[in-house]
């Protein structure tokens, strides 16, 4: 499936069509855990509010945060989950939701792995006992921290069952009416557990070399791009870099890149770390924006960059310059959803579609 309209020029407020999906703009509300979940992974009334005031705010494309593609592959119990059928009617109303306020709705996807299984952040982010909480799975034994109890190391069998859980969220989302999927490769998950050879001590097929490690991430991508829509597109975010010696770096991450697009991903979400604690990241302004050039130039991808991306002038050079194709923005929509408004102003663009149409007369001169 083409690509289509990606010209280095083009800024925050220009339009992106990939596959099927127009995006009015190139701002995208990055995925973002609530941990606000009902009773067994459920939206609730929050996130209708948090996703919607969002998605008035003006963004192109709105995610739904990271969502478990089973019970023990939450962050947390407040996490959202896609696994039945309950959920899936919610999502179904959260996606209607943020199409109906002129946005596009994406969902990210993910397995926490052996990072699994933790109280909430605000009641400390500890590790739940095993009476709490399920299996931990991953590839290796390791636990993430010393003081937490191992994980269990998959086997055949576990992997077939995490690749059927993956391809069975996917076929909800998109009956949900999701338009973007997201799979989540990185922040020390399952998937960048596998692909990092911190956490990967395996030394069968799945261990070992960067094409050993990537097998079964791109095992269930191959799954995931079968029950996807062939219309719809699919991206990944990746930990471009561990930041941590003997960790991926961004030739990994190119390498990862190229063979993912060629599995029909569309774009290379690049964020960093998280694999191991204790890394020194050097967060700065904008951090990520010249690991999504690289990326781009190199793997000949879509790219977005997340990341202390806060002033519109600096996102909006950081596009046209070529180094990535949208700008996923975090904790500063938070703490504005009118942000991408603020943006548009601030650079002068007048896409009307970022004005819902209730709103258009705060933009009139009135008596
Ligand atoms: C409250 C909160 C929850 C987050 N949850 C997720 C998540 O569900 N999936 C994900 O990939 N990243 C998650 N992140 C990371 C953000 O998507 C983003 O990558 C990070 O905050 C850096 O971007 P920023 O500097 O614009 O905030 C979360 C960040 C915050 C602040």
């Amino acid at each position: 499936m083409p690509y289509v309209g990606t010209a280095d020029s083009a800024g925050l407020f220009d339009g992106l069509s990939i596959r099927s999906v127009d995006l009015a703009n190139r701002v995208v509300v990055s995925p973002m855990c609530m941990y606000s979940a009902g009773t067994d992974g459920v939206p609730t009334p929050w996130h209708d509010v948090h996703l919607g005031s969002r998605a008035v705010g003006g963004a192109g494309l709105v995610f739904v945060e990271a969502t478990g593609v089973s019970p023990d592959a939450r962050i947390t119990l407040g996490d959202l989950g896609l696994w039945n059928r309950a959920q899936e009617d919610a999502h179904a109303r959260l996606a209607g939701l943020i199409s109906s306020l002129g946005s596009v709705p994406g969902i990210q996807l993910a397995h926490a792995g052996r990072k699994g299984g933790r109280t909430l952040p605000w009641e400390g982010n500890l590790p739940l006992s095993p009476g709490q909480w399920g299996e931990r799975l991953a590839p290796s034994a390791v636990p993430f921290k010393p003081d937490w109890s191992p994980p269990r190391a998959m086997d055949r069998t576990d992997m077939d069952a995490v690749t059927e859980q993956f391809r069975s969220a996917t076929e909800r989302a998109a009956r949900a009416g999701f338009r973007v999927l997201e799979l989540h490769f990185g922040h020390g998950y399952l998937f960048h557990q596998f692909l990092s050879p911190l956490a990967n001590h395996r030394d069968d097929e799945y261990g070992g070399t960067l094409e050993n490690r990537a097998r079964f991430p791109l095992r269930v991508i191959e799954a995931v791009r079968d029950a996807w829509p062939a219309d719809l597109p699919l991206f990944v975010r990746l930990s471009v870099v561990d930041w941590a010696p003997g960790g991926l770096d961004i030739d990994d991450s190119i390498q990862i890149a190229s063979w993912l697009k060629d599995a029909g991903v569309d774009l290379i979400d690049c964020s960093s770390g998280a694999v191991v604690p204790g890394e020194s990241i050097p967060e700065a302004p904008m951090y990520h924006v010249e690991f999504a050039r690289t990326i781009r130039r190199s793997a000949d991808v879509l790219t977005s960059a997340v990341g202390k991306i806060i002033a519109a002038d600096e996102a909006d050079g950081a596009l046209r310059s070529g180094a990535a194709d949208l700008a996923f923005i975090g904790r500063a929509m938070l703490k504005d959803p009118y942000w991408p408004r603020r943006a548009a102003d601030a650079l002068g663009a007048t896409n009307e579609l970022l004005v819902p149409l209730p709103y258009r007369r705060s933009t009139q001169h009135l008596p």
